[in-house]
């Protein structure tokens, strides 16, 4: 955003103001005087006015272990959400990089860097996400060849990418898929009358839970510190 957008926004004073506070040096970013109303600032860029903070926000990522029973959203006003499981002054900020459906265990990564989040989940980002699935019926070669094959989704008009399908026992698949449909593991399965009983994600890219990882534990990390991954 323009920083004299920004500082009118957040100080709530009027144009002709802000340049002033501007002309006069009472503005900073990032610690250093700027003049230049006309200039872009991100979300993570610290802004003052007079000393006074107008924006400092910290870049966060989340990796969290989904416990059943919780919703994969940002607030709600009857069921616990991912958020409620996050005890940080910042929690608020956050938003979900991919859902998962409430009965669904397992990794979910969340943030408040829009960037970061658009490339894990937006249409065309190749990013595969593994599953551990148990359900009501063994699979069947023929299921794996439609899995391996790749599926039509009519409804999002889109044929998914070959999954890597790895029988665990005759109701155990690990799973991995690319795209992030509404239900798509459920409905894969359903094609073929199958019921999914229990549902885990393991991973998302580079992005795992470790062992001892419990449901609700979560754990800040840096995209790019490969240790904390
Ligand atoms: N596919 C589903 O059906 N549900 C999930 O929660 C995730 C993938």
């Amino acid at each position: 955003m323009r920083l004299d957008r920004l500082v009118g926004h957040l100080s709530e004073l009027g144009r002709n103001a802000v340049r002033e506070k501007l002309a006069s040096g009472s503005i900073s970013v990032g610690g250093d005087v700027e003049r230049n109303g006309q200039r872009d600032v991100s979300t993570f860029e610290a802004v003052a006015m007079d000393s006074q903070v107008l924006q400092d926000r910290t870049v966060r990522y989340v990796l969290l272990h989904k416990p059943a029973g919780i919703l994969s959203a940002t607030s709600d006003p009857v069921h616990k959400t991912v958020i409620d499981l996050i005890s940080e002054s910042w929690a608020d900020e956050l938003h979900l990089a991919g859902r998962l459906d409430r009965a669904t265990t397992g990794l979910v990564i969340l943030t408040n860097d829009g960037a970061f989040s658009e490339s894990l989940t937006q249409p065309g980002a190749v990013v595969p996400k593994t599953y551990l699935v148990t359900t009501d019926l063994p699979i069947s070669d023929e299921v794996i060849t439609a899995f391996e094959t790749g599926m039509r989704f009519e409804k999002e008009d889109i044929t998914t990418q070959a999954a890597i399908v790895e029988r665990l026992a005759p109701c155990e698949t690990r799973l991995t898929i690319y795209e992030g449909k509404h239900h798509q593991i459920k409905r894969m399965f359903a094609r073929f009358e199958i019921r999914v009983t229990a549902l885990h994600r393991e991973s998302i890219g580079d992005y795992r839970l470790t062992d001892d990882f419990l449901p609700g534990d979560y754990r800040t990390f840096k995209p790019d510190a490969c240790e904390e991954k």
